[in-house]
């Protein structure tokens, strides 16, 4: 069985080709000294295998994580073993900084970013980031895949990616090592790591806090080593990366989202044949119904642990406390809606903060 990765083949202009990495082949290449021979996708015959090489930044056992192994499960056990997932997580292959870059240069056909990370690509993914927007996750699933959510797609096929599906972590909490945060006034002087996020920086400037933009993989260190105070995150990040060996406080606030695109290279995606085509995104309709489950499950099942650790000290917000720390943030909205030209999403924003509901259910 011959092995094929589907490439942009950049001496024709970007048009999609396939790579044949045949033993022979790659003999031959050795032996000329040149490239891989560039071969129509039509040349493939049907005994080849597809590999498609899935890299993310999180921990095997996260929601993120179950998930592309289930994924690569369901992929691997209906094609027959005619398409191979590779998955590298724990930024094995890439960091969260360079993922984009090697998906669009074809040396990785998935990622599952941050919705924040691709902020820099589609500043309108901002709006996931705007503190206490959404009562819960149906209301995530609502703009996800409504309306927005075909936008940001149409914004990332512009730029040569395609949004496949979005997955969750839940919402995210603090955490710090200087004192416990309760009232907006805390953040007052403190320090915290965020993810290349317009709308995060925003957050914190508007409640007197500074923050530097550090990938996940420079996290842990950065805290043991105290170049921040501290973080937000999901509590399935928070435990699965033992932040809190290196933080003395947290706080349950669920001010914040945190949920993934993933993302694949739209030529690459176009030119796998419509049978193969089908056969993953059905896989990926199922994983992301059960992606979504399990990251309520694992969020409910890990804060549990997360307070039987000796040394963290949590404070949980109450829904009265939530709300003032939603209108303390409201500087970020203000920032937010003079930002974005998309009338859609400025609509959306507009409708939400004027409701004033959006953390009463929580
Ligand atoms: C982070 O960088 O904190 C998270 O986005 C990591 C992840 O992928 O959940």
């Amino acid at each position: 069985m011959k092995t094929v990765y589907i490439e942009p083949n950049i001496s024709t202009g970007g048009t999609l080709v396939l790579k044949s990495m045949t033993v022979w082949l790659s003999l031959i290449v050795l032996l000329l000294g040149c490239s891989p021979r560039a071969i129509d996708y039509d040349q493939v015959g049907a005994h080849d295998k597809l590999i498609i090489r899935f890299s993310h930044v999180t921990g095997e056992e996260t929601p993120k994580g179950l998930a592309a192994k289930r994924f690569k499960e369901i992929v691997e056990t209906r094609s027959d073993g005619k398409i191979e997932v590779q998955v590298f997580p724990n930024s094995t292959l890439f960091s969260d900084k360079e993922e984009l870059k090697a998906l669009k240069r074809g040396e990785i056909q998935l990622i599952a970013p941050a919705t924040s990370k691709v902020s820099p690509l589609v500043p309108e993914a901002l709006l996931f980031d705007l503190p206490y927007l959404f009562h819960n996750q149906d209301d995530v699933w609502k703009i996800a895949d409504g309306p927005i959510g075909e936008e940001l797609n149409q914004l990332l096929e512009k730029q040569g990616y395609k949004m496949l599906a979005v997955w969750d972590n839940g919402f995210k909490q603090l955490t710090n090592n200087r004192h416990p945060i309760e009232r907006p006034e805390d953040f007052k002087d403190l320090s915290f790591r965020i993810m290349p996020s317009k709308v995060l920086a925003k957050q914190f400037e508007s409640v007197g806090s500074t923050s530097m933009v550090l990938a996940f993989d420079e996290l842990y260190t950065a805290l043991e080593q105290g170049h921040v105070d501290g973080e937000e995150n999901t509590v399935s990040n928070i435990y699965s990366k033992k932040l809190y060996l290196t933080q003395k406080y947290m706080t349950k606030s669920d001010h914040g989202y945190l949920g993934y695109f993933v993302l694949t290279q739209k030529e690459f995606w176009e030119a796998i044949p419509p049978e193969q085509r089908e056969l993953l995104e059905q896989a990926l309709v199922e994983v992301t119904e059960w992606e979504r489950n399990l990251a309520l499950d694992i969020d409910i099942k890990e804060y549990e642990a997360l307070k039987a650790i000796q040394g963290l000290e949590i404070y949980e917000l109450s829904e009265e406390e939530k709300q003032q720390w939603r209108e303390a943030f409201y500087l970020t909205y203000e920032w937010f809606a003079s930002q974005t030209q998309d009338e859609i999403i400025k609509g959306f924003i507009t409708e939400i903060f004027e409701e004033g509901t959006s953390s009463k259910d929580k």
